[in-house]
């Protein structure tokens, strides 16, 4: 399958939305494929740093392999609404990360009307721990809309800064709450199994 990660503001999460979607459905039968389609490099960049004993291969968005079972895209950020549809167009499901904040959610919420609502799903990124009841709020009034939204939400934990400057996923970082940040990458890899059924 061919997941996209798009989103309307930068530093949402997309890139590492897209690293940890690799890392999830990559599995020993599988060839899963990661594309840098950002002129900011970040995923590439992320590689070099780390990238050593990865289930998946990353490349830049102009040389895709076409022998992937699944393909993830990270990609830049404010997307057209022609290049909107495009990518919804080439691939099974668009992920959009969205950050729990009134300005993020009307972005998102805004430039999502372009699309049929069966093409992607918002993603709820670096939502705040409790008690902060932000995530909760902002999944419950996408839902209200009857926009698409995963129910699993990623939580906001620093082992993420430290899986970036190490180029590893969370996974791979000695820390105690790397078990519960891959937990939440996990169980959004499964809802994207049962929404797309490829
Ligand atoms: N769930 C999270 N918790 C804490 N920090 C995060 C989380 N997700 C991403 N980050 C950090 O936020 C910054 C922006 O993330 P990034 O994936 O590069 O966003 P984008 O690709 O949308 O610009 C990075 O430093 C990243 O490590
Ligand atoms: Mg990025």
């Amino acid at each position: 399958m061919i997941i996209t990660v798009t989103s309307f503001k930068g530093g949402v999460g997309k890139s590492t939305t897209a690293i940890h979607l690799a890392a999830c459905l990559a599995t020993k039968r599988n060839k899963t494929v990661l594309a840098d389609g950002d002129l900011n490099r970040s995923v590439i960049n992320w590689f070099e740093r780390g990238g050593e004993g990865l289930s998946f291969s990353v490349c830049d968005g102009n040389s895709v392999p076409d022998d992937y079972d699944h393909l993830i895209i990270d990609t830049a950020a404010r997307p057209t609404d022609e290049e909107l549809v495009a990518l919804a167009e080439t691939s099974d499901l668009l992920v959009v990360p969205c950050t729990p904040t009134t300005f993020s959610l009307e972005a998102t919420i805004g430039t999502l009307a372009v699309l049929p609502s069966d093409r992607y799903k918002i993603l709820l990124t670096v939502v705040p721990p409790k008690p902060s009841r932000e995530g909760d709020k902002a999944l419950s009034a996408l839902k209200k809309a009857g926009l698409p939204v995963f129910n699993t939400m990623i939580r906001r934990f620093s082992v993420y800064l430290k899986a970036e400057n190490l180029g590893v996923p969370v996974s791979e970082v000695k820390d105690p709450k790397s078990p519960d940040a891959w937990a939440d990458y996990a169980a959004v890899g499964k809802e994207i199994a049962k929404t797309v059924r490829k």
